[in-house]
């Protein structure tokens, strides 16, 4: 009889794409997905510590599903992810109902824990090892098996290349919750993504905290290969109409990278490259390896190779001795680069991380004004960057439809809404007359070609 499965996760695609295996494991053992957390025989929590007051956001969550142990008995509650990781045991010393801790390496036990569960022979089931332990070899297993079954429309996926990192960013706790850096094979790569391709996925996007060190440290013994070489053995299997990768330290930005720009035709002109701020000083302190001139030398790089690429980055402001001057650099950044979009944050202190020990703190009303001028700013410049694509022709790739309106992306990663009657659907690429452009998504009708 078919079980229950509740999965809620937050956080990055990381933790996005470790639920679908989740979900993929679990299907084999009769669980089906529901969309709430009332009618679940499992519920799963699949949590991220990247920043604020995470843990309290997981015990307060916790709180909320406690009462439903006593409505069903059966009902078994997990706790996955980066807090899991990083709390362990002290999750079931707060939370006591909870049945199953796992850890971020640890996913591929959950059939055998659940099993164990259900045998009444443990009470709970603990597992956070970080050994260099690897989910994707027993998944890579299962899917030799059992090849993904995309649901029916769904043709952008996911492919995770590595695991872990090992930058050591001051403020960042992904070294620690995601163990070192470990690259998977280029064999197992393709194979997953020639899988995908015959399973009707159009677009791939390589998954990874800091995918240009690819290949640096291999699971398995394979011929050195560089990050841009995968690039081009990825775009080469057939069928396969888009290319993305996330993220990038531009650190480990390469000259061989930055011409995959113009060499490979389907690796799509958008570029996420999280600067985290424009500050010589508080780079170091971040120690993010690279300096304010050499991230603008790489963007001008980029821009040479592929004029209309556009670019995103990620910000901290108020970090530890971020200065009036230093957050003046940061601003001077967006207006010399001129992001199409950008994700910033306050900085909150973490466990584990060497800033959360740094002294000179900046007051959080500081740190409130400075997001808020840096994001109101990039606000108006996407308006005026998006505003370049009006009356353009765009190759845009439907994603949903609601009856006669779509809902599409360029490659520049731009969303578009358009209008139409006739009957496209997601996946297939059409040309959109781009008409209006707001901050966030254009809008456009369908043009006669691309
Ligand atoms: N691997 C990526 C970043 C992953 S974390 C890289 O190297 O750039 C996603 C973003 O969260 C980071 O880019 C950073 O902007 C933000 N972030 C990470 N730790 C943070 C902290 N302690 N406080 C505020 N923002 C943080
Ligand atoms: Fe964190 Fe830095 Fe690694 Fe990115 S590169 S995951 S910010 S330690
Ligand atoms: Fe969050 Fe862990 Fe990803 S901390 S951002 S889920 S790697």
């Amino acid at each position: 009889m078919a079980k229950h499965l509740y999965i809620k996760t937050f956080g990055c695609q990381m933790n996005e794409r470790d639920s679908e295996i989740i979900e993929q494991l679990l299907a084999q053992s009769s669980y089906v997905l529901v969309t709430e957390p009332e009618s679940a025989d499992l519920i799963l929590i699949n949590t991220c510590s990247i920043r604020d007051k995470a843990e309290q956001k997981v015990y307060s969550l916790l709180g909320q599903l406690a009462p439903l142990k006593k409505k069903n008995k059966q009902l078994k509650i997990g706790v996955l992810g980066c807090v899991a990781q990083q709390e362990s045991e002290n999750i079931v010393k707060r939370a006591p109902f909870v049945d199953l801790v796992i850890g971020t390496q640890q996913i591929y036990r959950i059939p055998e824990m659940l099993d164990r569960l259900a045998g009444n022979v443990t009470v709970r089931e603990i597992a956070t090892d970080l050994a260099g332990s690897f989910v994707i070899p027993a998944f890579q297993k299962l899917l030799k098996g059992n090849p993904p079954s995309p649901a029916s429309g769904e043709f952008r996926k996911f492919v995770t290349i590595m695991q872990g990192c090992n930058n050591y960013c001051s403020y960042c706790v992904v070294p620690s919750t995601r163990g070192r850096e470990v690259s998977r094979s280029v064999a197992d790569i393709l194979e997953e993504v020639q899988l995908l391709v015959e399973q009707g996925v159009k677009e791939v996007t390589l998954l990874g905290q800091n995918v240009n060190s690819y290949g640096q440290t291999n699971a398995v013994a394979d011929s050195p290969v560089t990050f841009a070489g995968l690039l081009h053995k990825v775009a080469k299997v057939p069928g396969l109409e888009r290319l993305r990768f996330t993220t990038s330290n531009p650190k480990d930005l390469s000259e061989e990278l930055i011409r995959c720009f113009a060499e490979i035709d389907i690796l799509c002109p958008h570029f996420h490259l999280p600067v985290q701020s424009g500050s010589n000083h508080i780079l170091q302190r971040m120690n993010r390896k690279y300096t304010r001139e050499q991230y603008l030398e790489k963007i001008e790089g980029l821009r040479r190779v592929r004029p209309d690429i556009a670019l995103a980055t990620d910000i901290i402001v108020g970090f530890p001795g971020e200065s009036d001057e230093d957050f003046a650099q940061t601003m001077d950044l967006l207006e010399t680069v001129r992001f199409h979009g950008s994700f910033s944050f306050k900085y909150s202190d973490r466990p584990n991380t060497r800033s959360a020990d740094f002294t000179d703190k900046v007051p959080e009303q500081i740190k409130k004004e400075r997001l808020q001028q840096f994001q109101s700013r990039q606000d108006q410049i996407s308006l005026e960057q998006n505003k370049k694509y009006v009356d353009t022709v765009q190759t845009v790739m439907v994603e949903s439809r609601d009856n006669e309106k779509l809902k599409g992306r360029t490659g520049t990663n731009h969303i578009v809404h358009f209008p139409c009657q006739i009957n496209h659907h997601p996946g297939e690429t059409v040309a959109v007359k781009i008409t209006r452009a707001g901050m966030h998504s254009l809008q456009g009708e369908l043009a006669e070609k691309i």
